[in-house]
């Protein structure tokens, strides 16, 4: 593999902004949590956490986030996290800024801080982003999970075809909020459900050309801070064709947004992807892996041919230090599935349908499992209470 200069402690800091604590609601650098970063010259990081306590069942969670995050740099060998643990003083002040945090995050975005959030993205256009978001979706709700479908492609929207969905979507007044709420669609899979926003449910031709008017970012932003999404476990973002507008924005207002870059076996296709991935790292959004669509055919008697080349996903995944989560066969299915508004991951049987839900299943378990809130929260409850009856007002 080639080897890439180690990042600078910025960079990490940067990397790490991404790394939420989900009870504090807060990214664990402003809330005062990281200390000290160091990196060698060969690319060993070292972290220093300091946890609020520390026998904090969240540890295993942010050492996770901050191991994938930092290490996710591909000029990164090694992570090691160095933990402490804060002061009573320390902890006051946290409690402090997380209460602020929370405060002035609130009219931002609606995304609660406990879902993950990943964004479907590609160097070029027709590869499969959508393909991949509505059945990923579709698999991860057939788990049980609640999945929302933010359809950022604006203009160019296909999610309500692929999910045979059609309803306008209506807005609600909330209580202490000034502007009515924008409620997502609902569709159930199994025990799990899909809420899914997209421009296309705006049918009307008056609402659509209002938001033509609109820029590509003020849209996604809307969809981010303006629906009521409610209880989230994921967050799949359809990302629009290339632009770089969308993934700054979603950067500055979702750092912990983690990207799956979408392509195609063929070689050629490559530098516009290593393209998008190298953006994602200037913005600090994660990598989270690479899909390889349109792999190779399959016919009824197990031979595979590879009509668009081969070798795309894995060279680009070793290009830009990623892991290739799935390879996708090219199979009318997805296209009919697509066409018939039932995505093939849900009960096709077929190699692509499988490959769906294999990319599911390694995400939720290994790659970017759900956030589980393991208990901390009558502890935080606790301290805030503390600290803010025996604080001293500022
Ligand atoms: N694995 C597959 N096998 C067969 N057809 C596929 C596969 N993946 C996607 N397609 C088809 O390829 C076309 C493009 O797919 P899709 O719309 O998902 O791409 P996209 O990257 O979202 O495109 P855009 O850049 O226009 O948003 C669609 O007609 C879809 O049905
Ligand atoms: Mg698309």
């Amino acid at each position: 593999m080639a080897s890439f200069a180690p990042p600078t402690t910025d960079e990490v800091l940067g990397l790490l902004r991404g790394v939420i604590d989900p009870e504090l609601g807060g990214n664990v650098v402003d809330l005062g949590m990281i200390p000290a970063v160091t990196v060698s010259d060969d690319g060993h990081a070292v972290v220093h956490v300091k946890l609020t306590i520390s026998g904090c069942p969240l540890r295993a969670q942010i050492k996770k986030d901050v191991e994938t995050r930092v290490g996710a740099h591909p000029g990164v060998r090694t992570v090691r996290i160095e933990w402490g643990e804060m002061t009573s003083d320390e902890r006051s002040e946290v409690m402090l800024k997380a209460r602020w945090a929370a405060r002035e995050q609130a009219p931002d975005t609606a995304i609660p801080a406990t879902t993950r959030v990943l964004a479907i993205a590609s160097g070029k256009g027709g590869v499969g982003k959508s393909s991949v978001t509505v059945n990923l979706a579709a698999a991860m709700a057939a788990r049980g999970l609640t999945v929302g479908v933010l359809d950022a492609d604006i203009w160019g929207f296909s999610v309500p075809r692929l999910l045979g969905m059609s309803d306008r979507l209506e807005a609600e007044r909330v209580d202490g909020v000034d502007k009515p709420l924008i409620i997502p669609n609902e569709r159930r899979v199994g025990s799990g459900i899909l809420k899914v926003v997209s421009t296309g449910f705006l049918v009307d031709e008056e609402t659509a050309l209002m938001w033509r008017g609109l820029m590509l970012t003020k849209a996604v932003e809307q969809f981010l801070r303006d629906v009521r999404w409610g209880e989230l476990d994921y967050l799949l973002i359809d990302m629009p064709p290339g632009t770089g507008d969308v993934q700054m924005g979603l950067a500055r207002m979702l750092p912990r947004t983690d990207l799956i870059i979408v392509t195609t076996p063929a070689q050629a296709a490559q530098k516009v992807a290593v393209r998008a991935a190298d953006m994602a790292r200037r913005s600090f959004l994660r990598v989270a892996g690479v899909v390889e669509n349109m792999s190779a055919f399959i016919c009824e008697h197990g031979t595979s041919y590879p009509l668009f080349g081969s070798g795309g996903g894995a060279e680009l995944a070793e290009t830009i230090g990623a892991e290739l989560l799935a390879q996708i066969p090219l199979e009318a299915a997805v296209a009919a599935g697509g066409d018939a508004g039932t995505p093939v991951a849900l009960d096709g049987d077929g190699h692509a349908a499988r490959a769906f839900r294999a990319l599911a299943e390694r995400i939720v378990t290994e790659t970017v499992p759900p956030v589980t809130m393991s208990g901390c929260s009558a502890r935080i409850a606790e301290s805030v209470e503390v600290t803010f009856t025996r604080r001293p007002k500022p």
